[in-house]
């Protein structure tokens, strides 16, 4: 067993609610102790016990790797005519998914995986140390069943997202589409799998449909997460919590029933304010769900559509800026939210028995991560107890 002393932190973000140091477990003139791939100790620097490495953060400031909960990272292609018409004033709607599906089909095994690991390494150089990504642009039960093993060979935290929109070949035929989704599919995905996913939207699939698929893959084992709420009001908030997801997605149109559903139950709202700023649409308020008790997570959305951005730094930045975050409950969304989001506890944190996933700041705390938008600031990334950049 190799030990690695982590110390000279100037600032150091734990999110242990153990240490009692407010929601974020700061410690300042901290140190932390790596066994193998975990955290086994952490405290002031001037009480570290010995170990057999020692790695000098500078004074700099430490934070948990950030968790992105949410991502479409199985695509080909990009969408750059659509931006272009978009920021000329074209309105953003959920058909444009199709010229994606047509792209990812024609794609490689190869390509998928190529344009995979190109996100994951931009996401991972700007602190990313857990990504959850989805399958929902092949619409066939064997592009999505590949998307799915591939993603499974780069994350635990996949997401079958056969329901995104209703395949083009269905087109006249949406209950068959429904049909191939809850049966067929669902039995050749389940296996590459941990969650189940729909995109309850106008458009897409209505609350009835997203019953249906959600129900149809908690039998199978999956644990239902819902893109919810997010161009129009719906019942997809209100589904998830009734269906205890672990997580609803954008959340960007709620009406108060939909806030208290969320506050009432363990569903974990996770705002994607990169699809906000790339739709130009409004920003989903941060605030009210925080201030009715909410939990909630900040993840990227990254996607060739609607956010194609692998930043939850930038992400940070617009939530605190736009959607009435502070820095600190942006930089606690991002780590602890976002492992709330996908029911885990040893990701999100540096406390004794959690990974030792962290991001070294070129800056004296975190809040320079809003208060300095646009600036590369992560300048180390660790992640199991190694470092990955
Ligand atoms: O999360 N909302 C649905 N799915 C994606 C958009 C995908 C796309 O436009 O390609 C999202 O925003
Ligand atoms: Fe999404």
């Amino acid at each position: 067993m190799t030990t690695t002393l982590v110390t000279n932190i100037g600032r150091l973000v734990t999110n242990d609610p153990a240490l009692d140091a407010g929601p974020l477990g700061l410690v300042e003139q901290a140190a932390f102790v790596v066994e193998d791939e975990r955290v086994v100790w952490v405290g002031a620097a001037t009480h570290a016990p010995a170990a057999d490495h020692r790695v000098d953060a500078g004074g700099r400031a430490v934070v948990p790797g950030f968790v992105d909960s949410h991502s479409h990272l199985l695509f080909a292609g990009d969408r750059t005519a659509e931006f272009n018409a978009r920021m000329s004033g074209q309105p953003y709607a959920a058909g444009g998914i199709r010229t994606t599906v047509a792209a990812t089909r024609a794609a490689s095994d190869a390509d998928l995986e190529a344009n995979l690991t190109r996100y994951l390494t931009e996401a991972l150089r700007q602190g990313t140390t857990t990504f959850e990504t989805k399958s929902g642009y092949g619409l066939t039960t064997l592009d999505e069943a590949r998307a799915l093993r591939i993603a499974a060979a780069y994350t635990d935290e996949v997401t079958y997202l056969g329901a995104h929109i209703v395949s083009p070949d269905y087109a006249d035929d949406p209950a068959a589409y429904v049909e191939l989704v809850t049966g067929e599919m669902l039995d050749a995905c389940a296996p590459h799998a941990r969650w189940v996913d729909v995109f309850c939207e106008k458009g897409a699939f209505d609350g009835d449909q997203a019953r249906a698929i959600l129900t149809a893959g908690k039998a199978k084992g999956l644990h239902p997460r819902v893109h919810a709420n997010q161009l129009s009001y719906g019942p997809g908030v209100q589904l998830a919590v009734e269906l205890d997801a672990a997580s609803a997605d954008h959340c960007t149109h709620l009406t108060d029933a939909d806030v208290d559903a969320l506050a009432s139950g363990h569903t974990v709202a996770t705002l994607l304010p990169g699809a906000e700023f790339s739709t130009r649409a409004e920003w989903p308020d941060a605030r009210r769900l925080l201030d009715a008790g909410v939990t909630v997570a900040l993840s990227t959305d990254c996607n060739p559509g609607s956010s194609f951005t692998s930043s939850v730094p930038f992400c940070i930045a617009l939530a605190v800026r736009d959607m009435r975050m502070t820095p600190d409950e942006a930089l606690w969304s991002a780590t602890a939210g976002g492992a709330a989001a996908l029911r885990r506890t040893d990701i999100g944190r540096l406390a004794p028995g959690a990974y030792a996933d962290f991001a070294v700041l070129d800056a004296p705390s975190h809040v320079h991560l809003a208060y300095r938008p646009g600036v590369p600031l992560v300048t180390e990334v660790w992640r199991r107890g190694v470092r990955a950049v």
